[in-house]
């Protein structure tokens, strides 16, 4: 039977809001994964960057627009001609492109961020929406910091773009600063004063307040007919409307909302788990949805009460959102068939034939160590034999004297494009004096770390480290990755995949 409900589209903007925030940056190898995931979800539209942004950016714009084959991909421009021609320029092959602008519509950043009067934005909204459809037949227009404009002005603002040609009409709450009465109030408030033409109204809620989802949600149900969110709720400072969340929420509550989306909940925590492995952003424990602790019960009553009937305490079911179900525990007798069933129920598919050896062969290496292999180590040697950099730099070995008595001190000896080298230094600690001698045997006097982030996959001493840097030289920031189960030789290993990204071009495929 047909679904007569109202369709909500899901727009999901990881790939530009999500990456925009600090230590969430993707190379373009991992924008690629992240558009895999998306589509299996079947997002209705990908943004996937702001393609006048940089010549990567651009480059990562036309890469995704090429791979997507299901979803509208969407480049972000201000609205000027040069701005939207480069969006297009991205975009023009992509299956179903969009080109979506933006022009601040508040007094505030009116007056001291554009300096423009309500008159001279309102003409440049509308003539930027008119050029940009004389390129592309799908346009979005944003009312940036809707949610601090006027509302005579919006209505303006909204009645002209729609009538210049844009499709798709987006109010953000740009700063997060909505609460969930008021922003429903406002999309009501334009549905009955504007005659939108067809055009379909969008949301695009920040989580300053935490409010991010009830926000999106509120609008929904006053008349919104697209959510712009992203996969664990990254984005700009506190994030986004998170994307599982707002899914979930609809399906749970279908009852209360009405309506539908065409998303396909099962790929949810393989799509989440991605996105973690590839910005090195964990989720909290109890994050909505796809935390460790989402369908965790720990205290007695509850489990009685699972045990006997699961809905007494569950109101979703954990394979609803792809959380695999008895796991078997992965170990050093187990063969390539488990192994590569788990490796789909991670969402981990895309190897060559070559990478899917190495992979084993890594993971046949580590159960040796290990008496079980958890799922994050799997994930984290995964996204080592995935890396794309070229290693001109790799590691041979290394020594480290340290104890709480001594200045800490490493012998580190490198293989740079096959010449080795040897250097000491001492640090703060073994890790700093590691580090430290790699920068002088190097001669890495413009490279700064900027962030360093070391996880431990399991609970166990012999936990896999995963450590995650960030290294900037001038204003190229690289992401470095490494796993071992010796902390210092993961933040060697992390620490030298982010120079060699910013060695040569960086990518092999
Ligand atoms: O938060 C915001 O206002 C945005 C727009 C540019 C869509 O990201
Ligand atoms: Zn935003």
């Amino acid at each position: 039977m047909k679904d007569e409900t109202r369709k909500i589209d899901i727009f999901d903007t990881t790939l530009r809001d999500g990456e925009q925030s600090p230590g969430c940056t993707m190379n373009l190898h991992d924008k690629l994964l992240v558009v895999e995931h998306l589509e299996g979800l079947r997002v209705d539209v990908i943004e996937a960057g702001f393609a006048a942004a940089s010549e990567g950016d651009f480059e990562a714009v036309r890469k995704v627009a090429a791979a997507a084959k299901h979803a509208a991909v969407a480049s972000l421009c201000r609205a000027l001609p040069k701005d939207i021609d480069r969006a297009w320029e991205g975009i023009r092959h992509a299956a179903r492109p969009r080109i979506h602008t933006f022009l601040a519509t508040s007094p505030i950043h009116m007056r001291f961020k554009l300096k423009m009067a309500p008159d001279a934005v309102y003409e440049q909204a509308v003539k930027m929406v008119r050029y940009a459809r004389n390129l592309c037949g799908d346009v979005e227009f944003s009312l940036e910091d809707a949610s601090r404009s006027e509302r005579p002005f919006i209505y303006r603002v909204v009645e002209g773009v729609v009538a210049a040609g844009a499709r798709t009409v987006n109010i953000p709450d740009t700063v997060g600063y909505a609460v969930p009465e008021e922003f429903a109030r406002l999309i009501a408030d334009i549905r009955a004063n504007v005659d939108m033409r067809g055009a379909r109204l969008a949301v695009h809620c920040h989580n300053d307040l935490g409010l991010a989802v009830a926000n999106s949600l509120a609008a929904v149900r006053a008349g919104a007919d697209q959510v712009e969110c992203t996969l664990n709720g990254i984005g700009e400072r506190a994030g986004n409307a998170a994307l599982e969340e707002v899914v979930m929420a609809l399906a749970t509550r279908r009852e209360a909302y009405g309506v539908r989306t065409g998303i396909d909940a099962t790929r949810i925590y393989a799509a989440s788990r991605c996105v973690v492995q590839v910005t090195g952003n964990r989720v909290q424990a109890n994050k909505a949805v796809v935390g460790e602790n989402a369908f965790a019960h720990e205290a007695g009553i509850h489990q009685h009460g699972v045990l006997a009937n699961p809905l007494t305490y569950e109101i979703m079911t954990p394979e609803s959102v792809g959380v695999p179900k008895n796991r078997m525990v992965l170990g050093k007798h187990s063969g390539r068939h488990a192994f590569e069933a788990r490796l789909r129920e991670l969402g981990l598919f895309s190897f060559t034939p070559v990478q899917a050896q190495e992979l084993f062969a890594r993971f046949k290496g580590l159960a040796d160590r290990k008496k079980t292999v958890s799922d994050t180590d799997i994930e984290a040697l995964a996204r080592d034999v995935q890396s794309p950099v070229v290693e001109r730099v790799k590691l041979t070995s290394f020594n480290v004297l340290a104890s709480n008595a001594v200045t800490p001190m490493s012998t580190v000896r490198l293989a740079v494009d096959g010449k080795v080298m040897e250097q000491a230094a001492t640090g703060d600690g073994p890790i700093n004096a590691s580090l430290a001698a790699i920068n002088k045997m190097l001669r890495c006097r413009d490279v700064t770390l900027e962030t360093f982030k070391l996880n431990a996959t399991t609970g166990g001493t012999d936990a896999l480290g995963e450590v995650d840097v960030s290294v900037r030289k001038g204003n190229r920031v690289v992401r470095g990755h490494g796993s071992s189960t010796d902390i210092i030789e993961a933040s060697i290993l992390a620490y030298l995949h982010a120079l060699n990204a910013l060695m040569g071009e960086g990518e092999k495929r």
